[in-house]
């Protein structure tokens, strides 16, 4: 059974901020969500998630198995002529039930087609009339309701989580005016920035069309063919490298609408804004090699973590805000902000925060919920219109028309997930399983036998949507504008905003990538584009490439302009509420077994999900060192009482040497590692010295403070050599 009970304890100490852009009472950001019981309080004319779903639910509790129309019937052997002959054509119940199999399958999304979902609710800080007609922003404490859908783009349905590569955070607010969706990503910008070239991008990034290798991931010629010469790609590949492409888990990413979108009034007043999630858990990243050793050992990991989460009551929450800035604007900030692959530094125009979102339960069926939400930018209500942007303009036509084919028929809007909770009125009409019984026979406007019923809802009558009255005009042409062509500033921004730690991480990522090209070519096009963005990481990446030359610096587009945005690494996280943490323990030792069932309730009581690791399941055991691994820990203890198992210790119950073997891995993923009295010889035999993020102590107190600001530290990134002179 969903539980849609809220939840704000994380939000408890975020405190509220005026805001310049809101009218109305403010009110304390997650305020009272504790105290609602359930989404069916939600006020307006919106019908709650659990509400509206129940009547679709199918429970298969204590009934008899029937055919879809609704026989009862016995489907356990197919109907034969004689006990050992032939299956028979009249079996109607063997061809239905094989039939249904058959067809199990739809296509998967042309994209982003690995992916989790989850149900939640929105809550407006305040009334924020002054900048948009949009109801759900109306009113401080106002609650709509939602689902979000989190993915990769590259991968196919059964990829890995954890690929490199851009994700997806897709919202859909079920409000009281319709279905509003922002189809967002977890970088500010995109790949190109004309939608014409979106085929070609996919085209490149997708497994090799002749073998299909590699799968999810960029680390191959076509790609980088493409950035190499698509250049406009630069930004967002930047971004990714950075740590941006290997998040620790859907809850620790942002997100953002990307493109620049208008907020209208009611009385038309339009400003541009650009949308933003912000991860109230914080930002934080895999480290590549343990992103690698997660999709090999749990190609699962973010869509059990989130899962995990909401099962557990921890909700992942995002803060939603805006950048606002006027429409004369366009140019005023050194680019162009129709220009999809580019961002706003938040130095520049601040994120205004308009209300936050908290996840709070999961979908009770994939394919029903996850995998048949339709998310299109075209989902607008009034208060909400596009920019001239071309990408965004180009989506406004695929979303919908991908859908068609996926969903093969123009009903999809029908399915639970995709109806809106208000009611629907228009003139469209039949197609492929319509589940509708319109009772209109006037199926056309304008008409007087319906008394011209359904009316045209504009701007003034009937809260209609409406768009804003926007200047165009030119002549026709097939050109992108000058304003769109410096494509090396802003990565040189992204890269001048990392820490030397992070710009390592980039430069390592980028040797990776690069060397798994084939074509000399392709690495001499992508290093000479490297150089235009910076000669210290052309000259870095190259050096692992010896088949190519760095050109000399060309400085044309060099700045010193940083973000305090970009970097992921350099901010510790608010809350380690919903991390994962392991005590390794030995069955064999009392001492251990007692020091891990009091450490374990210590840990678990800072919000943690703890794990006890021992050789065998018995009592106060979570997992086994068979099935353990350091990529299922953020931080880990050993106990006192345990060390032969780590020092010179092997076993029929676990692969050789896998209880130091996970130690070293933890440390060498850079996290927070720890132990407890005598425990600490370990980490001498595993050759960890002490250091940042190494915690050894005789006490639990100290240890406990230790690892509550190590989480958050999260990455101990100066254990990892710098390249000389960096
Ligand atoms: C020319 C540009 C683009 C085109 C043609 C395009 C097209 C598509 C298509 C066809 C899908 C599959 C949709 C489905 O099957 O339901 C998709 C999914 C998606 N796209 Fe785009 N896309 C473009 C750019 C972008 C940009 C700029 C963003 C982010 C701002 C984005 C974010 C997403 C997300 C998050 C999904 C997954 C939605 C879900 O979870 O169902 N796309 N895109």
């Amino acid at each position: 059974m969903r539980s849609f009970l809220y939840f704000s304890t994380l939000l408890g100490t975020v405190a509220a901020a005026g805001c310049p852009y809101m009218s109305g009472q403010l009110r304390a950001r997650g305020e009272d969500l504790g105290k609602r019981q359930s989404a069916a309080s939600i006020e307006g004319t919106t019908i709650s998630t659990q509400d509206f779903l129940a009547p679709f639910e199918l429970n298969d509790t204590n009934v008899y198995m029937t055919t879809d129309s609704g026989t009862p019937i016995d489907d356990a052997v197919s109907l034969k002529a004689g006990i050992r002959g032939p299956t028979l054509l009249e079996d109607f119940i063997f061809r239905q039930k094989l039939q249904r199999f058959d067809h199990e399958r739809i296509p998967e999304r042309v994209v982003h087609a690995r992916g989790a979902g989850a149900y939640g609710v929105f809550e407006s800080y305040g009334n924020f009339s002054n900048i948009t007609a949009a109801s759900f922003l109306s009113e401080a404490g106002k609650q709509t309701p939602m689902f979000t859908r989190m993915s990769t783009v590259i991968g196919e349905r059964g990829s890995t989580d954890s690929a490199r590569d851009v994700h997806g955070l897709a919202t859909r607010f079920y409000t009281d005016e319709g279905n509003f969706d922002i189809v967002g990503i977890n970088v500010p910008i995109f790949f190109i920035n004309d939608a014409i070239l979106f085929p070609d991008l996919i085209h490149a990034l997708k497994p090799q069309p002749n073998d299909q290798i590699p799968q999810a991931a960029t680390a191959h010629d076509t790609a980088y063919d493409f950035f190499s010469q698509e250049t406009s790609a630069l930004n967002l590949v930047m971004m990714v490298m950075a740590g941006y492409g290997i998040p620790r888990s859907y809850r620790h990413m942002d997100g953002w609408g990307v493109h620049t979108y208008r907020l209208v009034t009611n009385e038309g007043a339009t400003k541009f804004v650009k949308w933003s999630w912000k991860s109230l858990q914080g930002k934080a990243s895999f480290l590549w090699e343990e992103a690698q050793a997660v999709g090999g050992k749990n190609s699962d990991f973010h869509r059990q973590d989130i899962w995990n989460a909401i099962e557990a009551g921890i909700y992942p929450q995002w803060e939603l805000g805006v950048q606002i800035f006027d429409e004369d604007q366009q140019l005023a900030f050194g680019f162009d902000v129709l220009d999809d692959t580019k961002f706003i530094p938040e130095e520049v125009v601040p994120v205004t925060p308009l209300g936050v979102m908290t996840l709070n339960a999961n979908p009770q069926n994939y394919f029903a919920e996850t995998e048949q939400i339709g998310f299109q930018p075209g989902h607008v209500v009034r208060g909400i219109d596009f920019s001239d942007d071309p990408v965004l303009q180009g989506r406004l036509y695929s979303y919908l028309d991908t859908q068609l084919n996926r969903y093969g028929g123009p009903n999809f809007e029908q399915a639970p997930i995709n109806r809106p909770r208000v009611p629907i009125h228009n003139n469209n009409r039949d197609g492929k399983a319509q589940a509708y019984i319109p009772t209109n026979i006037a199926a056309y406007s304008p008409n007087t036998l319906n008394f011209g019923s359904p009316m045209e809802a504009n701007q003034t009558t009937g809260n209609g949507f409406f768009t804003a009255p926007r200047y165009v005009s030119g002549e026709l042409t097939r050109e992108l504008s000058p304003t769109f062509a410096d494509h090396w500033s802003q990565p040189r921004l992204v890269w001048n905003s990392l820490s030397p730690a992070e710009q390592q991480i980039a430069v390592n990522a980028l040797r990776f990538e690069t060397s798994h090209i084939v074509s000399t070519t392709i690495k001499q096009n992508f290093i000479n584009q490297l150089n235009l963005i910076d000669n210290g990481l052309a000259l870095r990446v190259a050096q692992v490439l010896v088949d190519v030359t760095v050109p000399p610096p060309d400085t044309t587009y060099y700045n010193d302009n940083t973000t305090a945005y970009i970097s992921i690494f350099s901010n510790p996280l608010p809350t380690i509420q919903g991390l994962n943490f392991g005590i390794l323990a030995s069955i064999y030792s009392n001492q251990s077994m007692s020091q891990a069932a009091t450490l374990s309730q210590q840990f678990r009581d800072l919000g943690l999900f703890v794990s006890v690791v021992a050789e065998t399941l018995v009592p106060g055991v979570n997992v086994t060192y068979s099935a353990a691994d350091a990529i299922d820990f953020d931080g880990l203890l050993v106990t006192p009482g345990s060390e032969s198992i780590f020092i010179n210790g092997t076993s029929p119950l676990y692969p050789l040497g896998r209880p130091i073997q996970i130690v070293q891995n933890a440390y060498d993923y850079g996290k927070p590692v720890g132990a407890l009295g005598s425990a600490s010889t370990v980490f001498q035999a595993a050759n960890i010295l002490e250091g940042p993020g190494v915690y050894l102590s005789n006490s639990t107190t100290t240890l406990l403070a230790d690892f509550e600001a190590g989480l958050k530290t999260f990455k101990f990134l100066e254990r990892f050599p710098l390249d000389p002179g960096y």
